[in-house]
């Protein structure tokens, strides 16, 4: 779906996920999302707090599941993805501090295995994931899944390209030596196995990406093109990510 402005789209993504909340509500059940990092979901955030403080909207029956880490990363350290998500939604909805999950970026590497398999299996014990929000990096990663990772990657510690640590230089004072090697990722596997995928672009930079995932072969050096293989999967992306499709 081809928008005009990266708001519009934004605030229609933020509109599914807010119907599939308060569906779930009239269930009685939870509604487990799959949640994203990154400049792209911000403004989907963004509404969604604003649906919570304008409109009601609850979020006390979200379970939440981040997509990945970096590694190593304090939880308070000013780029770590727990700090994004706190301060770009938890903070500010009434989502249980007990019911959202980040992988940690501050374990010990000898756990980190069987942290990522008890991370797979608190997803699946809830009935896995019902929507997986993402954003697409410049080599076509989803999540941390890097160009290699297998369609049936699991959840695991990822070395990140040099191109991702280049993308992300100035979010650690323009050194590249600080920005981290590695990252914890939920392998495609699980990002596959939820029941409803939406991937955000925005920006001419992504067009190419979002050209060869969607008319593309399917393949390992692009990530994204795993999606070619789900029942279910929308792209949302404004005219210029939409600019070579
Ligand atoms: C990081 C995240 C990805 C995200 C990507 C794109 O690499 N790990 O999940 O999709 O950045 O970020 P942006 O939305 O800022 O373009």
């Amino acid at each position: 779906r081809i928008f005009t402005d990266p708001r519009e789209a934004s605030k229609s993504v933020a509109h599914e996920i807010a119907e599939l909340i308060k569906l779930k509500q009239r269930e009685g059940k939870s509604c487990v999302l799959g949640l994203a990092t990154g400049s792209s979901p911000k403004t989907v955030y963004a509404e969604l707090i604003r649906l919570h403080r304008e409109e009601g909207l609850s979020f006390k029956n979200v379970v939440s599941f981040n997509l990945d880490e970096y590694y190593p990363m304090e939880p308070d350290a000013i780029q770590s993805y727990w700090r994004f998500m706190k301060e770009q939604l938890f903070d500010h909805v009434d989502i249980p501090k007990e019911n959202y999950f980040i992988p940690l970026g501050d374990i010990p590497q000898s756990q980190i295995e069987d942290f990522c398999k008890s991370y797979e299996a608190k997803i699946d014990s809830l009935g896995g994931l019902d929507f997986q929000l993402l954003g697409i990096g410049g080599n076509g990663h989803i999540g941390f899944n890097e160009p290699g990772s297998l369609i049936n990657s699991k959840t695991r510690l990822m070395m990140l390209d040099h191109s991702t640590r280049a993308a992300a230089v100035m979010d650690f004072g323009g050194e590249l030596i600080k920005v981290p090697k590695k990252a914890i990722t939920m392998g495609v596997s699980k990002i596959l196995q939820a029941k409803r995928v939406v991937l955000l672009a925005w920006g001419e930079r992504k067009a190419g990406m979002i050209a060869d995932a969607v008319e593309g072969s399917v393949s390992e050096h692009n990530p994204s093109s795993y999606l070619q293989s789900h029942g279910n999967v929308l792209f949302v992306v404004d005219t210029a990510a939409a600019s070579e499709l």
